[in-house]
């Protein structure tokens, strides 16, 4: 019987050096410990044995039997830990994910190249809020009690005296009222207009505003300007016409178009900017001396102006963040 156990357990240990994964290890199980293995049939023969030796070798053969199962135990433990799930695999040879790089949006970046230029002519940047109210968007520029631009069709009320500002005239307002010429700044920002989406306008564009008061200021120095700045964004043979115009805060007042051929169409005027003196009762509305001092001021476009230096011709497509349009940029 000793001898029967010593075998089987150098048997064992042998076979149990050699399992490197589960399935040995299950032919090992199958082989010793399942109900026709060496360890099982042991027992019958020990069963079979007189009473005597059944009392020497009992315990002995228990013994025997639970070391082997600790032994297949603990091996199946480390083997069952070391498995990898295939799903954790990493597969060196398959192509990376390509991570996509954002961009500025076109608006923003002609935004920023309008705003270099007129950095470059002396003027500074000013910020002003989009919600404004009544009396900065239209009292202190000189609008009429009933002037159309209040109707509830341009404008986005939010109650009776405040409102999303229909441009970015207010922002001249602000500046003049804190600070003393001379004034030479551009403001920026969103503007809102309640009226109907289509091709050509929008809820919400954008406008650079321009505001220049000192002494002597003439409308020649704003032609001076606006030219000198289309030239520069457009190129010099930019072809451009000035028209006189009506705006309750400036006087004299005039459009700027610039000529526009959209492939594969006609040529058309397209205005981009309004402009003109800034009114006497603007200046003083804000609290400067207009016999003393005199200034220019002009509100242009963003969104005309990119369409027309990239032959866009529908406003709609720089808000509806379609990126095949907004790559091309
Ligand atoms: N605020 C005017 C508009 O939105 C543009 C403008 C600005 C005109 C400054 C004259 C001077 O149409």
């Amino acid at each position: 019987m000793k001898e029967k156990i010593q075998e089987i357990k150098k048997d064992f240990d042998d076979n149990l050096k050699s399992v490197s994964d589960l399935k040995a290890l299950e032919e090992l199980r199958l082989k010793f410990l399942s109900r026709k293995g060496q360890v099982t049939q042991l027992f019958d023969a020990f069963k079979a044995l007189p009473t005597e030796e059944k009392k020497l070798y009992g315990k002995e053969v228990n013994v025997f039997r639970n070391t082997l199962q600790t032994k297949y135990d603990k091996l199946k433990a480390d083997l069952e830990a070391a498995k990898v799930d295939e799903k954790d695999v990493i597969d060196l040879t398959l192509p990376g994910r390509r991570k996509e790089l954002g961009s500025l949006h076109i608006l923003s970046q002609t935004l920023y190249e309008i705003k270099e230029i007129f950095k470059s002519l002396g003027f500074s940047v000013y910020i002003g809020p989009e919600m404004e109210s009544d009396h900065n968007n239209f009292e202190m520029l000189n609008f009429p009690a009933d002037h159309p631009a209040r109707d509830m069709q341009d404008t986005f009320f939010i109650n009776d005296d405040f409102l999303l500002r229909t441009h970015t005239s207010p922002v001249q307002v602000r500046l003049m009222e804190t600070s003393k010429p001379p004034l030479r700044a551009i403001m920026p920002g969103k503007v809102y207009r309640n009226e109907a989406i289509s091709a050509k306008s929008y809820c919400l564009f954008h406008q650079v505003e321009g505001l220049y008061v000192d002494t002597n200021v003439t409308f020649a120095e704003l032609k001076g300007t606006l030219i000198a700045f289309a030239k520069q964004y457009f190129g010099e043979d930019v072809k451009y016409r000035f028209r006189p115009s009506f705006f309750p805060f400036t006087e004299p007042s005039a459009e700027v178009d610039l000529w526009w051929e959209p492939k594969g169409k006609e040529g058309r005027w397209m205005e981009i900017l309004g402009c003109g003196m800034v009114d006497p009762n603007v200046l003083e509305n804000c609290g400067i001396d207009s016999e003393q001092y005199t200034g220019y001021a002009f509100g242009m476009g963003v969104e005309r102006i990119a369409m027309r230096k990239y032959g866009i011709d529908d406003i709609r497509v720089f808000f509806d963040n379609d990126k095949r349009f907004l790559t091309q940029f």
